[in-house]
């Protein structure tokens, strides 16, 4: 018999926990003719601003030894154009569809979040880690205060939506951080973001990237992730968007053992566009072997069974 697979992220029914991770899928809507946006738990778009915003320099990604790095910048085309040119787009298809709130400010976030907030998205994750910009993105969500800020604002914005927190794993403890965003109304913590980090071009003897510094993904931060899951899930207790590296089935089973009710995929679209689909059927036959009725069974296990 088929797994059930629907879980209930901090309120929110997903059909399956399977989500994409904000910015390698785009907009969604890019993707549309090679994967069934219907057929994943949701859809998590791009950060978006209040404003258009230009990214940086070129080059902005680099391949590196089991993952990459990027530094995009957050380049987007504002709040109004994402809810008037793409929402309906993703609505078509059937999509679940989690907003990514950035800003420069604690206002500009409970700008953004209002917008989506009436333009009817399922969920807001709030984007308080970016390594690539020069001003907001990491500057909140490395210090418990300036993120229980941008999380307080964005919870009032955000009227009954569930609001995702995303954090990554430097400057400030993550769950310390973690906590904070939870006092201030989260209602579950995305983790995690990219890392910093640096290729060189060896011929130029110049960093490879235009914006010299950029954020590291892939398999190369999948410990790193797991380890801010299990930490969260085991001292903080919210519910847990998991991240980082996740490539298969099986990378989808060690987050959720850690305690992820969802799993997200981000550099693997580059090298399978179809992974999240793909993996929603490999996570079943995975779930299937292993004699597991319930996804929900499993999340958190290998805290469980020690
Ligand atoms: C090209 C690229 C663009 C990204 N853009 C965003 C973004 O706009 N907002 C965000 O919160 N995270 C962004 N991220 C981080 C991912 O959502 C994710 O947290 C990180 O890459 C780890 O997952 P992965 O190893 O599966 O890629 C981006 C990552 C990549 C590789």
């Amino acid at each position: 018999m088929r797994p059930v697979l629907e879980v209930d992220l901090a309120g929110l029914r997903l059909k399956n926990p399977v989500v994409t991770a904000s910015g390698p899928f785009g907009f969604g809507v890019e993707y549309a003719p090679l994967v069934d946006l219907g057929a994943i738990g949701a859809v998590v778009l791009k950060s978006v601003t209040l404003q258009p915003k230009d990214g940086n320099l070129p080059p902005r990604i680099a391949e590196t030894p089991a993952g990459m790095l990027n530094s995009i910048g957050l380049e987007n085309p504002g709040v109004e154009a994402v809810i008037q040119d793409i929402l309906p787009e993703l609505k078509e298809h059937g999509a679940k569809v989690i907003a990514s709130v950035a800003g420069e400010t604690v206002e500009d976030y409970g700008r953004v979040a209002a917008r989506f907030a009436a333009a009817g998205v399922d969920g807001l994750e709030v984007n308080v880690s970016c390594p690539n910009v020069g001003r907001g993105g990491m500057a909140f969500g490395a210090d418990p205060e300036n993120a229980a800020a941008v999380t307080a604002a964005v919870r009032r914005a955000a009227g009954d939506l569930p609001v995702f927190i995303k954090l990554g794993v430097l400057g400030a403890d993550v769950v310390k951080v973690a906590k904070a965003v939870s006092a201030a109304g989260a209602s579950g913590v995305s983790l995690i973001n990219t890392l910093p980090g640096l290729a060189v071009d060896l011929r130029r003897r110049q960093p490879v990237l235009g914006n010299v510094t950029g954020g590291l993904s892939g398999p190369a931060i999948k410990p790193v992730a797991l380890w801010a899951v299990w930490r969260v899930y085991e001292e903080v207790g919210l519910p847990v968007i998991g991240m980082g590296g996740i490539m298969s089935a099986n990378d989808a089973l060690e987050f959720i053992f850690s305690g992820a009710t969802a799993v997200a995929v981000g550099t693997g679209n580059f090298v399978n566009p179809r992974l999240t689909v793909e993996m929603v059927e490999s996570l079943s036959r995975a779930l299937a072997a292993e004699g597991v009725s319930d996804v929900n069974e499993i999340i958190g296990a290998a805290h469980r069974e020690r």
